[in-house]
């Protein structure tokens, strides 16, 4: 099992280690466009490797995509992060562009490799790598949906002073502020309903902090948050290397699931050894799938501006 993770910046490098710590794969080979960087950062995770007790090799390269040949799972993090008062959307024409080539450059080395998309926009991200690289729907796979549940779970393990592995919850939609969909109806503590130990206003309080999970990190730290991204993208590698058939929100190309068409929207999958294995069809409630249909409304624009910055 290969897996290359294309940016060595803070997501990429908290995805390998995450891998790497969990020591399923066989090899994970880090790129990235800035000199020596991508080098640097394997040599320190390898240093870990005694400590950590994994037998993952790990090399990195500047921007040597031969290195990457025959990789099975390609997780792409290059691009800028957002800056405190950003949104993801605006970081679309820098990051289209970086997208665009170094999934090109996987492909022409990996031709059988299934891609993870994290790079922002993501949805847009994830919807132009099935456009320009024309690949069956269950081998682009975008990212968004398990961080954005694991930071759902998160909130309503607070608000119910309980640990987070006591929750399952889930959220759908796009991955962006207003886009996130906190499935709160389906949200449990072990099989119960939290609205059975939460009042309606906090259940909405949490929703509220879980759709700006990522803005409240970033105002904190100066740039997007890494360590829960990499574990999140960590898991749906470790369910396609493993074929666990693991349940995980992800990106997926729509076609005709959930009434849309031609878009990348975060909807529940199963995760296995040819990616997505299948799309789970949830009976949504009808604000729910009013709140799915408009948080589409919302990527469509985004996918929109494609056209003017790729
Ligand atoms: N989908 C999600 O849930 C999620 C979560 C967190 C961050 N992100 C996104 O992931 C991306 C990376 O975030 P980060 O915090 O790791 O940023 P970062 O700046 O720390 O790292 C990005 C890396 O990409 C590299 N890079 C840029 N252009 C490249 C190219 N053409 N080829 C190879 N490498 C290139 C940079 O040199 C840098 O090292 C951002 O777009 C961020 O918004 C997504």
């Amino acid at each position: 099992m290969k897996v290359t993770i294309v940016g060595a910046g803070a997501v990429g490098a908290s995805c390998a280690e995450y891998i790497a710590i969990k020591d399923f794969a066989s090899e994970i080979v880090i790129v990235d466009i800035k000199e020596n960087f991508a080098e640097g950062k394997a040599m320190d995770l390898m240093q870990t490797a005694s400590l950590n007790g994994f037998d993952t090799l790990i090399t990195g390269s500047t921007n040597d995509y031969s290195k990457t040949a025959n990789s099975d799972i390609a997780v792409i993090t290059s691009g800028i992060p957002r800056k405190p008062g950003m949104t993801r959307e605006e970081l679309i024409g820098i990051n289209a562009g970086i997208v665009k080539s170094v999934t090109e450059s996987i492909l022409e080395h990996s031709p059988n490799a299934i891609f993870i998309v994290v790079s922002n926009p993501m949805d847009t991200m994830a919807y132009l790598t099935h456009k320009e690289l024309g690949l069956a729907k269950n081998r682009i796979i975008g990212m968004g949906g398990a961080l954005d549940s694991a930071r759902f779970k998160y909130r309503l393990a607070e608000a119910l002073e309980c640990p987070a592995s006591d929750i399952d919850a889930m959220v759908i939609g796009g991955h962006s502020d207003t886009g996130m969909i906190p499935l709160t109806r389906l949200a449990v503590r072990n099989s119960i309903p939290v609205s059975a130990f939460l009042t309606e206003e906090q259940i909405k309080a949490v929703a509220e902090a879980t759709k700006v999970g990522g803005a409240t990190l970033t105002k904190m730290l100066g740039t997007s948050a890494w360590y829960a991204p990499g574990a999140a993208v960590s898991s749906m590698v470790q369910a396609i290397a493993c074929d666990h058939k693991k349940m995980f929100a992800c990106s997926a190309l729509l076609e005709g699931e959930y009434g849309l068409d031609d878009i990348c929207l975060g909807v529940p999958c199963i995760i296995g050894k040819n990616g997505i294995e299948s799309i789970v069809q949830l009976d949504l409630s009808d604000a729910e799938k009013e709140n799915l249909h408009n948080s589409a409304d919302a990527v469509r624009v985004v996918n929109n501006l494609l056209e003017s910055v790729s």
